[in-house]
């Protein structure tokens, strides 16, 4: 702990324990929280909300919040408050397999949605009112202003739309991160919006600090905890073979003149195989690599340290430990490299388009017409979120796909006949792409994509299956005087019910 860290001195007045700052929180508020792949997040507040809510709910009495963050948060947020069964709403994006339960379970109402549109749609009131912003920062100026921490999600509009604030100021998060964020909140409403002025990756058009009005500050609370920094699986046999369709297929676009050798600015989706494909980029001929992402994982920030990323522009820094004390021991290089950004300009349509970014997700399973589930397991069951895959997706240059093309031991097929959930259409999605091989379904028709679909990416063990899948569907389409994109309605998910009955979808 560490009260050197606000540097403001009546703001020191309003310093307080967790559980004081925690009495402020009643039942049936609604609470914008920062937090964002699990970065920025609270880290004292949460716990004590949770104990406040166990107390009540031992009493007999209800004890239930609304909860809007940025994005996924960690054990001790999002894990504390789903396990006190204190979390009524959530929105948006979310991994805690203890809130995820509670989602599936139908104890908490969790709305997925873009996170482009979160901020916009808080202005507009689509949450109600928040009654409170609970803000993770890094320290706190003389004048009062707020340095965020490793990210800022929608810290700006949490701050400007609550009716009050309360701080947390983490002396563990490195003092360095001061100057490295870009706090822009000019967006604003139709009809008088104007154009964002990012023109290039690394553009800055806002502020390092955040105001707050003194008079919203509720209370200050001091941490000294790390954010939850989970570990990446090292990049498997599978992965690898997926990187390096990406990366030659870039390096083919470059040699044929198409992209520059610096390529376009990337973004990289969340998990191990999204990381995965940024590691690979370390040995690919490609130079002064920009980054413009939503997460900037592991991979990205390595790809900066060996020099083969000029800089990169995110919203939120999420690490595992090894490379949180790289980024800790370099802080003075990163310092002109790295830019934190709202979400709300890290995702945002117009920039994305404007830049021409490469975009790489991950996905659960895409259909053979190259429509693509990122969020649903098994059709009905939330896994965590699309996050900012469709931001990245529909208004990218490239909008890549990619995912082992089996799961669960092979029990799952990631090619299916018919997503069981549909997140990304395939009027939007470019490239699919497993171990197996990669289709580029870009100027294609749906019957060409399916082709590509299956015989390119779909694992041997399903291959026929599909084969036959689409050819039985030709057939029918053909007698129902509908073959644009050729299905049998009855059994298009029957892979999926397959599984639900049996634990498999393969046809024993
Ligand atoms: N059916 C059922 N489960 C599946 C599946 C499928 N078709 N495909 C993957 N899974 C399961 C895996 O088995 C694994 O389960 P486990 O945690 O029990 O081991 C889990 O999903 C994660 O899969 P993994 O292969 O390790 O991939 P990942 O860590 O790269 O995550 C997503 C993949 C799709 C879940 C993840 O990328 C995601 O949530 N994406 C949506 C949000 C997004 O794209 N954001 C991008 C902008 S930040």
């Amino acid at each position: 702990m560490s009260i050197e860290r606000i540097r403001h001195a009546s703001l020191r007045e309003k310093v307080m324990t967790a559980e004081q700052a925690a009495e402020f929180v009643k039942d049936g508020m609604n609470l914008a929280i920062t937090g964002f792949t699990g970065a920025g997040y609270p880290k004292a507040l949460p716990t004590a909300i949770a104990n406040k809510a166990k107390a009540a709910h031992a009493r007999g009495e209800s004890f239930g919040i609304g909860m809007v963050t940025g994005a996924s948060t960690a054990p001790e947020c999002d894990g504390v408050l789903a396990e006190a069964g204190a979390i009524k709403f959530r929105s948006p994006f979310q991994s805690d397999p203890t809130l995820r339960n509670s989602i599936n379970a139908g104890h908490t109402a969790y709305q997925d949605m873009h996170l482009s549109h979160v901020e916009q749609q808080m202005r507009q009131g689509f949450y109600g009112k928040f009654d409170i912003a609970i803000v993770e920062t890094a320290g706190i100026t003389e004048d009062g202003k707020l340095i965020f921490a490793m990210g800022i999600g929608h810290g700006v509009e949490a701050i400007k739309n609550a009716d009050k604030v309360i701080i947390e100021v983490n002396a563990a998060q490195n003092a360095g991160l001061e100057g490295m964020h870009d706090v822009y909140g000019e967006v604003g409403l139709p009809p008088h919006r104007k154009p964002i002025p990012l023109v290039g990756a690394f553009d800055r058009i806002g502020s390092p600090y955040m105001e707050c009005p003194e008079d919203k500050i509720l209370a200050i609370v001091l941490t000294n905890g790390g954010d939850r920094n989970s570990k990446f699986a090292d990049p498997d046999d599978t992965s690898k073979r997926i990187a390096s369709q990406i990366i030659d297929f870039l390096d083919h676009e470059v040699k044929a003149g198409r992209l520059p050798k610096s390529l376009l600015p990337l973004q990289s989706g969340v998990g191990n195989v999204a990381n995965a494909v940024m590691a690979g980029l370390l040995d690919a001929p490609f130079e002064d690599l920009t980054g413009y992402t939503e997460v900037l994982q592991d991979g990205m920030l390595d790809l900066i340290l060996a020099g083969k990323m000029k800089h990169a522009s995110a919203t939120a820094l999420s690490f595992s430990p090894d490379a949180l004390q790289r980024f800790n021991d370099n802080i003075e290089f990163l310092r002109d490299k790295l830019i934190l950004r709202p979400m709300e300009i890290s995702n945002n349509p117009e920039i994305i388009r404007r830049l021409g970014i490469i975009g790489m997700n991950a996905m659960i399973e895409a259909d053979i017409y190259g429509n693509v589930n990122s969020t649903h397991v098994m059709g009905t069951k939330m896994m965590n979120g699309i996050g900012g895959s469709g931001d990245f997706t529909r208004n990218g240059f490239f909008s890549f796909y990619v995912s082992p093309s089996t799961a669960k031991d092979g029990k799952i097929s990631s090619i299916v006949p018919m997503v069981s959930h549909h997140d990304h259409t395939e009027h939007d999605v470019m490239f699919i792409v497993t171990e197996q091989g990669m289709a580029d379904l870009r100027g294609k028709s749906p019957k060409q994509r399916a082709k590509l679909i299956i015989e390119n990416c779909s694992h041997p063990d399903y291959r026929d299956m599909l084969r036959d899948y689409y050819d039985r569907a030709l057939a029918v389409s053909e007698k129902a005087g509908g073959v644009h994109t050729p299905h049998i309605l009855l059994e298009a998910l029957s892979w999926h019910q397959r599984f639900v009955e049996t634990g498999d979808m393969r046809i024993k």
